[in-house]
């Protein structure tokens, strides 16, 4: 019997767990690059302590910065490998959130102040029925999606995108993940060949969030470049942004 979508997103990441946090991209290391990323979290959530749900959470990317910043996290995602990573750098940094195992459309009941997310909805077969979930859970709350360019939304960028990749590969680099999706499985993910800034702002608008505002993340990239080694420095890194909305 064929897999599921669902079972073959949740085997990948369960694969992917054991060198996620390995790429710079993942986990920064420069203590420059953290800042950055906890002063946008900063900004983007509403004040501290308020309950926040971190949907795709990973190996706890968002949601350790938000712990840090003193939010009641749950962290949801469908991968188990990935949640066990989490739950080990949690106990290590000695900061609490509580992990949630399951579907990124069936979230837990909250309710929630805020729901965050960073580059899951490109992996979502259904991103809009997902979106319109997270608002039942955040009635009157807010949302944050992190994101980048991605594809062919920017032909400019997917020029350098295929630039950093070759200077990755002459520098022996290795790739992001242990393996690309299949085929079939990214003609199944609406987003799952390119994102672009107006399809998310589209997106969020679709499953009934008010008022998207949309930011690109201009301090998070270039906290990042800083750090690159000519010539990379010279092509930046992915555009980031931002869209929030209730
Ligand atoms: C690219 S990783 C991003 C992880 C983390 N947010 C970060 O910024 O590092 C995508 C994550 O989404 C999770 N995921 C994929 N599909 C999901 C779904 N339908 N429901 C919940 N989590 C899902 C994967 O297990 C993986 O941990």
């Amino acid at each position: 019997m064929a897999m599921s979508i669902a079972d073959q997103i949740r085997r990948y990441w369960d694969a992917d767990a054991a060198t996620y946090d390995q790429m710079p991209s993942h986990r920064p290391t420069s203590a420059g690059e953290i800042a950055a990323w906890s002063s946008a979290l900063a900004r983007l959530l509403p004040a501290p302590p308020s309950r926040v749900l971190d949907c795709g959470a990973g190996t706890g990317f968002l949601s350790l910065i938000a712990a840090r910043l003193g939010h009641k996290v749950t962290a949801l995602d469908l991968s188990p490998g990935m949640l066990a990573k989490l739950h080990d750098r949690a106990t290590a940094e000695g900061v609490g959130v509580e992990i949630v195992e399951g579907p990124a459309d069936q979230p837990p009941p909250g309710p929630f102040d805020a729901v965050m997310e960073r580059h899951l909805l490109w992996t979502l077969p259904d991103p809009v029925a997902a979106l319109r979930a997270w608002r039942a859970v955040a009635p009157g709350g807010r949302l944050v999606v992190i994101e980048s360019v991605r594809g062919d939304a920017d032909r400019a960028e997917a020029l350098k995108a295929k630039a950093r990749a070759l200077l990755g590969r002459a520098r022996g680099r290795h790739a992001d993940h242990h393996a690309p999706y299949s085929d079939a499985l990214l003609a199944a993910l609406p987003m799952g060949r390119s994102t672009s800034p107006s399809q998310v702002v589209e997106t969020v608008s679709a499953a009934g969030w008010p008022d998207p505002w949309l930011e690109r993340l201009h301090d998070v990239e270039w906290a990042t470049a800083v750090g690159l080694p000519m010539p990379d420095r010279l092509l930046g890194v992915a555009p980031r942004f931002t869209v929030t909305a209730g």
